[in-house]
């Protein structure tokens, strides 16, 4: 599948995305482990999150979808879950693979799971090292280092206290998530302050969790319990139509009911600095910061992207690479070479990809040199395979002269499936059209 992308005259619109991702494979693993009934509303229905609901079904957790993105999940307890009979997939999902590398730590009983070529390459040791280290039984390709993977839990497991190699809220999720079958508390201290959705959704579940600067605990004991959660649009969805909006002259975009969470918003930070009149409106819902931002095209200068702003904002830095392109002045992109071990090496990528365009993008070891200033004109350019390259590579589309074909984009169902339908309901028309 390709898309094929037209410049566009402006964009506008007040519009929805879909759930937030992390949030919502938050809610299927919790639902499952805890005690009675869970209710997710605005579940993302991607292939990256129906991935972890199977996942979650093959341990013996019972699903209903109750309608569009509205699931109930009867939870079996922290001792309820079973031995499934065949191998989890979990597809292009790394949140799903290493988060439920954490629950299935403290099972006492065999798993095994395996991915998608890109995620089969992607590097599980910083899960299992600690996971190990607590007790678990791990094998499998790379010294247990890549998947396939087969576990084997304990219960107990030892406690631990972790210093996080990387700020990574996966490593540190899969590690507190196994904290829950420990036999004392388990610490985790991070570099720089990653997303706390799993910290926000434990303290609901009723778990016992502190959390200061840059460190958690959660001390085990007594049951987790289900109940409703709201899942927030996803800002790393809304990302595209912000720098979209900013990029294309005469455009006016807003994004309701996206999550506003304080580990989330760097975007907003630096579309800030970069000279984006970005409004936001909270709404509450739910435990989750929630409101409506709105962004209007502007003149963008470049900035700087590095330290503890990256990761709260490591899944936008290739969309607002493009931005950097078409801004004023150089931009750096420093402290993110977990880029390179994201659904592709999205450094590479971004180099490569927007080179085609005529911006000037030079790959760092750990991030982006962008001169700035291009006028960026089409191309035919190549996902990868990685959705998030895949949607960057279309609004940089919107904004060039000419055509471009972006192709390898079935990849960007994983988490936006409509997001094509979306840009072109702000784009009045047929901006983007799908090609087999
Ligand atoms: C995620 C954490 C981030 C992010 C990923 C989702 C999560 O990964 O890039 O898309 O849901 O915890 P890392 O934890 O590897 O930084």
């Amino acid at each position: 599948m390709r898309l094929r992308v037209r410049p566009v005259a402006g964009l506008a619109g007040t519009i929805e995305v879909p759930g937030d991702k992390s949030i919502s494979h938050r809610a299927a693993l919790l639902g499952a482990i805890a005690e009675g009934p869970t209710e997710v509303t605005g579940y993302l229905e991607a292939a990256d999150c129906l991935n972890t609901l199977a996942a979650i079904e093959k341990l013996g957790a019972e699903v209903t979808r109750k309608g569009p993105g509205h699931y109930r999940i009867a939870g079996v307890g922290l001792a309820g879950l079973q031995e499934p009979d065949s191998v989890i997939d979990c597809g292009n999902s790394g949140t799903t693979a290493r988060l439920l590398l954490g629950l299935l730590a403290g099972q006492p009983f065999w798993t095994m799971l395996t991915g998608d070529d890109s995620l089969r390459r992607r590097p599980m040791a910083r899960v299992t090292a600690p996971l190990c280290e607590m007790g678990a039984t791990i094998v499998g390709r790379a010294d247990g280092g890549k998947l396939p993977l087969a576990i084997r839990g304990r219960r107990p497991l030892a406690a631990l206290t972790y210093r996080l190699p990387m700020a990574s809220a996966q490593v540190k999720s899969a590690v507190l998530l196994a904290g829950l079958w420990a036999d004392g508390p388990v610490t985790v201290e991070e570099p720089a302050v990653s997303r706390d959705h799993s910290e926000l959704m434990l303290r609901q579940f009723g778990a016992r969790l502190s959390a200061g600067d840059r460190r958690v605990t959660i001390t085990p004991g007594g049951p987790l319990t289900g109940g409703a959660v709201q899942v927030p649009g996803d800002i790393s969805s809304a990302a595209f139509f912000l720098v979209a909006g900013a990029i294309v002259p005469g455009s006016r975009v807003g994004i309701r009911r996206v999550s506003l969470n304080p580990t989330r918003t760097g975007i907003l930070d630096v579309l800030t600095a970069m000279g984006v009149d970005v409004e936001r409106a909270e709404t509450p819902a739910g435990i989750e910061p929630t409101g409506t931002v709105t962004v209007g095209h502007a003149r963008l200068r470049g900035t700087t992207i590095a330290g503890a702003l990256i990761p709260r904002l490591i899944d936008e830095i290739p969309v607002l690479a493009v931005a950097a392109a078409v801004a004023s002045g150089p931009t750096e992109v420093r402290d993110a070479a977990e880029l390179r071990v994201k659904e592709s090496d999205r450094v590479a990528a971004l180099a490569r990809e927007l080179g085609k365009m005529g911006a000037q993008v030079e790959e760092r070891p750990d991030g982006l040199a962008i001169a700035g200033g291009a006028t960026l004109r089409g191309a035919r350019v190549e996902s990868g395979g990685d959705h998030r390259i895949a949607m960057a590579l279309t609004v940089a589309g919107l904004a060039a002269r000419g055509e471009t074909i972006v192709e390898d984009t079935a990849c960007i169902a994983t988490s936006f499936p409509d997001f094509v339908e979306t840009l072109n309901a702000i784009a009045g028309g047929a901006a983007v059209t799908v090609e087999p």
